[in-house]
Parts: structure tokens; C-alpha cells; sequence
């Protein structure tokens, strides 16, 4: 059966790249692997939240509004389990294990470290460095087969398996499963509405860049009309769009919100120009995000059952963790 496990950090608002690189695909694959007797795992990456400044403030809200925010958009705590990694000790206790297995060389390659880190690598913190070993904690634990994740933790994943394999190598065990990143096929990367080279991203200090799932719907639209794209006329087919990556981002986020190949929603457009698409656009984003901020929004009226909802989570997750963090633990020779 499978065993599906993946996470997102509480730093800042869900935002569309979130939602259809990740969530959209964890909210599918919680109905359909559930139903052939698999198992779903969500949680909260609070403890990679502070491997850049985080006031600890907001750390609280937004791990519970990120909470708030899985479950109006689908995920059933009674149906996955979600949880916060704080609250299952085994994550932090079998990264320390993996840290002893993962080579400095393996870390060095992240480029998610690099671009981080920028020009200043020696005042990165040591938690950003180690970020993809408590990754890879996160998924072996619970012998993950399947991760759904946008293209830029793809890398990370990667790290886990080279892990997973040398420790059961040097141990000469089979306990850690391989994990299979799932790369969402209509949204692997979803880019910036102002500038295509670079990905929608929290952290983007460009507030027209992100859709964020806590805009109005006038800010959501405005979003959009506003967002780079050209003066030509949408072609009759995606090739066309290779040298015109404003326009084929716009595209990609229409067809993903639609559940329709891009090139059958050009079917509809080709010939016309942004003004016709982009308001389209905006509705489609309407009616996909409006419901979740608003379910959003009536959850955190009780922050307590949010909480508890973590709680109810956690104790399930270290029912699952404790006996694979033992097995590591014996695997290595030490006495737990
Ligand atoms: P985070 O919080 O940055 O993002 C959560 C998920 O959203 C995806 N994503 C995107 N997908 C498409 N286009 C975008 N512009 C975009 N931006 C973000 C991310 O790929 C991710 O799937 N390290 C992870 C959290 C994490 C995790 C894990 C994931 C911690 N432990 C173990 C899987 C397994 C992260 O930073 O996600």
C-alpha cells in the first residue's frame, strides 16, 4: 500500500504555487490512496520554519493558520494524519542519526542552499545547511513510497534516497524505504507574476508577484490583471509559447486551475489576446481560492480545536515513528 508523507513550512500565507504544486495534489491523492488502504501524512515543517529568522510570534499564528488553511482546503484530519514536526520528537532525533550518514559533499550540491544562502555562506545558519537531512528524517521515518512536491524540493528528495540507501548499506539492513518524489505534471514550478525567471515564492518581497490564498477576491483579480504578460495574441499551440514565459506561466496556472491540458484550454483562446484571458483567469483563481480562505478564516474562530487538531495528529505520527527511530537506533549499536 502506499504511504504518501509530505510537508510545508508555516512561513507566511499559502500562495498559488503552494496550492498547485502541493496541497491541490495531497487533497487527490488523500481520496484515492486512502480508498485502496493506504496512508496519508501531512504536516506543519515548523522546525525548518526557523533555518531563516522567524519571530517566534509568528511562528505560533502561522502554524496554526497554516493548520487552518490544510484542512479548509481539503485535508481531513480524520481521514490523514497532520500533525507539526515539533510535536514528534523522532524527527529531530533521527536527523541527528542522519546527519552522521549524510556527507558534507551531498550538501554541498543543494542549490536550494546556495540560492538561500547567497553571498553569505558563512552567516547561513547550520540549520539551513542541514535543512534537506531533517527533510530526509521527515519522510524515512515513516517509510514514505510517495512525496508530492513542487519541482524545487526534487533535490531534496533525491538527498533522502542517497541517504536511506548508504545507511542501509552501512548497516546492512533494508529499514529505510525508498521515497518516489511526485512531481506535480500541471504545476511542477509555478513562477512569479512579474518576473517568469524566478518562482512564486513567500519570500518574494514583491507583493504583486504572489497570490496569496488570504487575498480579496479584488486583490486576487488585480493580481492577475496586472501580472506580466505581452501584447501578442495567444497561439494555437503550447510550442509556440517557448520564448514567452509570462504568457506560458498564465497558461499553466489556467489549466491547472481548470483541471485541463494547456493545450486544450488554447482551444478556447488562441487569437484572442490577455485582455480576454486574464479576466477568466481571475475568476477561475476566484472560485478556487475564495472557499478555502473563507473556511480558512471561520476555523481560526477557534484556535483551540486547531490546536487540538495537531495534537490528535502528533500522537498518531509518533505511533508510527517511535518503532522506525528504534530500529535505527539498534541498526547503529545504540542502546536505546
Ligand atoms: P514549502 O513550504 O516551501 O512549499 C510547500 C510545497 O509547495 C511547493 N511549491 C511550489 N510548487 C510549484 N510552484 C511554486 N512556485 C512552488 N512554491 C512552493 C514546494 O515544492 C512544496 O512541495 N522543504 C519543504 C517542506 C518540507 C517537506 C518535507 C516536503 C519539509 N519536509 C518532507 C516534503 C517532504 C518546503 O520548503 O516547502
Amino acid at each position: 500500500a502506499k504511504r504518501v508523507v509530505s510537508g510545508i513550512k508555516p512561513t507566511g500565507n499559502l500562495h498559488l504555487g503552494n496550492y498547485l504544486g502541493a496541497v491541490k495534489q495531497w487533497v487527490a491523492m488523500q481520496n484515492q490512496v486512502q480508498a485502496d488502504g493506504g496512508e496519508t501524512l501531512f504536516f506543519i515543517a515548523d522546525l525548518h520554519a526557523p533555518t531563516e529568522w522567524i519571530a517566534p510570534a509568528d511562528l505560533r499564528a502561522q502554524t496554526i493558520e497554516m493548520t487552518a488553511t490544510l484542512v479548509a482546503a481539503g485535508i481531513d484530519p480524520n481521514r490523514s494524519i497532520l500533525f507539526n514536526q515539533t510535536r514528534v520528537p523522532q524527527h529531530s532525533e533521527l536527523t541527528w542519526l542522519l546527519n552522521t550518514v549524510a556527507r558534507v559533499g551531498w550538501l554541498n550540491r543543494m542549490t536550494q542552499f546556495k540560492d538561500k544562502a547567497g553571498k553569505n555562506r558563512e552567516g547561513a545558519s547550520v540549520g539551513l545547511y542541514d535543512y534537506p537531512v531533517l527533510m530526509a528524517a521527515d519522510v524515512l521515518l515513516y517509510n514514505a513510497t510517495h512525496v508530492p512536491v513542487g519541482e524545487d524540493q526534487k533535490q531534496h528528495l533525491e538527498l533522502a534516497r542517497d541517504i536511506a540507501t548508504k545507511f542501509n548499506n552501512d548497516y546492512a539492513t533494508d529499514l529505510f524505504a525508498l521515497p518516489e518524489p511526485l512531481i506535480s505534471a500541471a504545476a511542477p514550478r509555478i513562477m512569479s507574476l512579474r518576473d517568469a525567471s524566478t518562482k512564486m515564492s513567500k519570500s518574494n518581497p514583491s507583493e504583486q508577484s504572489v497570490v496569496k490564498l488570504v487575498d480579496s477576491d479584488d486583490t486576487i483579480a488585480e493580481k492577475f490583471r496586472k501580472a506580466k504578460s505581452d501584447a501578442d495574441l495567444l497561439p494555437a499551440t503550447v510550442a509556440e509559447l517557448a520564448d514567452r514565459p509570462e504568457a506560458r506561466n498564465l497558461l499553466t496556472i489556467f489549466a491547472a486551475l481548470a483541471d485541463r491540458a494547456p493545450q486544450d484550454v488554447l482551444g478556447d483562446y488562441a487569437g484572442k489576446g490577455f485582455g480576454a484571458f486574464k479576466p477568466a483567469l481571475a475568476d477561475l483563481a476566484v472560485a478556487a481560492l475564495a472557499p478555502i480562505r473563507d473556511e480558512m478564516v471561520r476555523l481560526l474562530d477557534d484556535k483551540a480545536a486547531i490546536d487540538s487538531i495537531l495534537n490528535q495528529g502528533a500522537e498518531k505520527a509518533r505511533a508510527l515513528a517511535a518503532p522506525t527511530l528504534k530500529a535505527a537506533q539498534d541498526a547503529m549499536g545504540l542502546l536505546a
